[in-house]
């Protein structure tokens, strides 16, 4: 028996405008200072008071949500007693949001032990909307949580589906002022979800569709908002490809790319986005054999033809990197600016948490040590994986 989870989804260049059609008394809107500063909370509060909702805001998200905030948040609502929470920003903000849920509700659960297996019973206590500021994290369709310890400076994923936010509005205006590296950085993390979503071992019909839009868009309409942030219609399409990235990665689970950029990401600070999608040709190309069906699925959906599967699955790896060479991404972990010193030295640890990831199991060749170490070396190089 398998499952596909998602939220309502609300979509369109007003989406934010069913904020004044909710019924409740209370709503308490999570977010970050910047999200204030741009004037986004302003206009959720307007839309809140037409519904006639009270509301409090808490801006104290920070990036890599802590367990210390996500308490503090907690505590705010068990004050306020909201029935609704509303989770408005990027990544961070959305998990922050989740997991602020779950303790609102379940004031007894840790937040770096959120578990499948444990029924919380969280949605009589308020029901959560997720409304994204970046296209590409995904969070608002997603039940995982990255929950970090300041304490330990250890970073944690939780996950049960009853986090899943209720409803994920998608406003095309939120992200028309983002900057092109955010830009190009999220809408990377984006196509390295539905690329690794198509090519899961839990990959099923409802997570193989909206993958496959969502690659289409992204290779379209990415470079467009790159160049011309302005341009509605690409941000239009990138902010709905993205949520169709995750809606097949959060149910079919990411893979290697994730578990490499996360590996790099703990230890050099390098964005998430700019990590996943740095490594993601070079797992291709690792798994090109392996998943050859898959990949040649998806280039001949978007137009690339080849003789063979591996043949098309080739010209879509190079299709990655034209891609990324179009946004001035990096190519290569050199490329992103670290040194080849810190590098070999921290590669064992690499290795080590590249291979504790979830993402490392559900691919279709499973490397050991001495393969994911060689990787890391290629992928520092800037060396096309030929193993
Ligand atoms: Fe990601």
């Amino acid at each position: 028996m398998w499952y596909f989870a998602s939220p309502l989804i609300v979509f369109g260049d007003d989406a934010l405008e069913h904020l004044n059609g909710i019924e409740g008394k209370r709503a308490l809107v999570i977010t970050d200072h910047n999200v204030v500063k741009l004037g986004f909370v302003e206009r959720v509060g307007k839309e809140l008071a037409k519904a006639g909702l009270e509301y409090h805001v808490f801006d104290e998200v920070e990036p890599d949500p802590s367990v210390q905030t996500i308490k503090r948040g907690a505590q705010v609502a068990l004050d306020y007693q909201p029935d609704w929470l509303i989770g408005i920003g990027g990544g961070s903000v959305m998990d922050a949001a989740k997991a602020i849920r779950v303790l609102y509700a379940r004031p007894d659960v840790e937040p770096n032990a959120i578990n499948p297996s444990e029924i919380l019973n969280l949605r009589q206590k308020a029901q959560l909307v997720a409304i994204p500021t970046t296209s590409g994290t995904g969070a608002e369709v997603t039940w995982m949580i990255v929950v970090t310890d300041v304490e330990s400076q250890r970073k944690t994923g939780v996950a049960s589906r009853e986090t899943m936010a209720d409803v994920a509005i998608l406003d095309t205006s939120l992200v028309m002022g983002l900057p092109p590296r955010i830009t190009a950085d999220t809408g990377m993390d984006a196509l390295t979800h539905a690329i690794e979503g198509y090519t899961s071992n839990w990959r099923s019909d409802f997570t193989d569709a909206p993958a496959l839009i969502a690659i289409k868009r992204i290779f379209e309409y990415l470079p467009r908002a790159y160049n011309n942030g302005s341009d509605i219609e690409a941000r239009r399409h990138m902010m709905y490809g993205a949520t169709l990235a995750s809606m097949s990665f959060g149910n079919a689970m990411a893979g290697l790319a994730h578990s490499m950029g996360h590996a790099l990401g703990g230890l050099f600070h390098t964005p998430h986005g700019r990590a996943v999608g740095l490594f993601l040709p070079y797992t291709m190309e690792y798994l090109s054999e392996a998943a050859a069906n898959l990949y040649s699925d998806i280039a001949r959906f978007i137009g690339i033809s080849g003789d063979s599967d591996l043949e098309a699955t080739r010209a879509l790896v190079a299709q990655v990197r034209q891609l990324s060479k179009s946004l001035n991404q990096p190519l290569s972990v050199h490329e992103a600016g670290i040194e080849k010193t810190a590098y070999d030295k921290a590669l064992p640890g690499l290795v080590e948490r590249a291979e504790s990831e979830a993402t490392t199991i559900t691919v279709s060749r499973i490397p050991d040590s001495a393969e994911l170490e060689r990787i890391f070396r290629y992928a520092y190089e800037g060396k096309p994986v030929d193993f």
